[in-house]
């Protein structure tokens, strides 16, 4: 079968196409027949040897990504809850090794969930470690509730755009940044507020909001901390967060820490029912062929993704 391994870390010039045997799945292991591939910042990071290349530069071969949808061909003697021919979706062993650039993937079937019929191969790629991140945040780990006032960083970007939705969804009161020109898009998404981030109308907010969802990381962190009120929380999902940050959310009496997603077959299904009743809606602005898997890095490399970018194999 055809894949991508990753020899050493480096440009998209290092994502080398191989021939590599198909995988043999036993026990609870699921084999995937690949049909779409969603390409995270993540995939990017660590093909460049950061991200969680660390966790991975042991291996041989390196095969990255991680979010899938496809169709199951076979399935281990303990699976129960798939049968071959079944559609499906998710986030395959992140933050280990996904391997999911590649014809064929072999998944824990606790990492996985049936994709709702109504919802293409490429849509259902792209839900799955972007809207995991969105719902394990907003749901799992800060608890919104309906009347919060939440602000969502890069409500344009792959993790955003599906927080957002999710956090209108929850009944809160959305603010979400982007530059101007994604103003529009980010309003679509049914929420609130747009702000720019790039004008200053956010340091009007002070003691304002109850959470902060920080997609970008760095100089925002800083920004937002004096945007939360007291008893507030700010997650931060990029890289992490500066010790002076942090002493500056102590001082206003907010919590303030990153989180990393993990891959949660449950979780899938919340996803799947969501797509399935159109709670969540997947843009993908950008679509490639397998062959241009380095298109679709530089495509995520520039940070100015709207929504997805998706790989499709035919
Ligand atoms: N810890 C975890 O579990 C986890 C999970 C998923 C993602 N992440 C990380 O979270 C980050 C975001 O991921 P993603 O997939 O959403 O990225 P993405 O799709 O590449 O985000 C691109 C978007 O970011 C917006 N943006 C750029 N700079 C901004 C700023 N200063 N303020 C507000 N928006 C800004 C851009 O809008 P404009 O073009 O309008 O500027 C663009 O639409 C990445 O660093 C990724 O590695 C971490």
């Amino acid at each position: 079968m055809k894949t991508y391994i990753l020899n050493e870390p480096g440009d998209t010039t290092h994502l080398q196409i191989s021939d590599q045997p198909k995988p043999r799945v036993s026990g609870n292991d699921v084999l995937v027949r690949v049909k779409a591939i969603s390409i995270n910042p993540v995939d990017v990071k660590t093909r460049a040897g950061k991200g969680v290349y660390g966790r991975l530069k042991t291996l041989d071969p390196i095969i990255i990504g991680w979010d899938i949808a496809g169709i199951v061909e076979e399935t281990g003697d303990q699976v129960t809850g798939f049968k071959a021919g079944d559609e499906v979706f998710g986030m395959i062993n992140f933050p280990g090794h996904g391997k999911a650039y590649a014809e064929y993937v072999s998944a824990p079937a606790r990492h996985l969930a049936l994709k709702p019929a109504n919802i293409s191969f490429e849509d259902a790629a792209a839900a799955t470690l972007a809207a995991l991140t969105a719902y394990q945040v907003l749901v799992k780990k800060a608890g919104v509730q309906a009347g919060d006032k939440v602000l969502i960083h890069a409500a344009s970007g792959g993790v955003g755009h599906f927080a957002a939705q999710i956090a209108n969804h929850l009944g809160a009161r959305v603010t979400g940044t982007s530059s101007a020109q994604n103003r529009d898009f980010v309003l679509s998404l049914g929420i609130n507020e747009h702000i720019d981030y790039q004008t200053n109308a956010l340091e009007k907010r002070e003691g304002y909001f109850d959470f902060v969802f920080d997609a970008v990381g760095g100089s925002t962190i800083e920004r937002s901390i004096p945007l939360i009120k007291s008893g507030g929380t700010l997650i931060s999902i990029p890289t992490g967060i500066s010790e002076a940050a942090l002493a500056r959310a102590k001082a206003l009496n907010v919590e303030a820490y990153f989180y990393l997603v993990e891959s949660n077959g449950d979780d899938m299904i919340k996803i799947a029912d969501w797509l399935a009743t159109g709670v969540i809606k997947p843009t993908v602005s950008k679509t490639f062929p397998f062959e241009d898997m380095a298109l679709a890095h530089k495509a995520v490399e520039s940070g100015r993704t709207i929504g997805k970018v998706v790989v499709y194999i035919k």
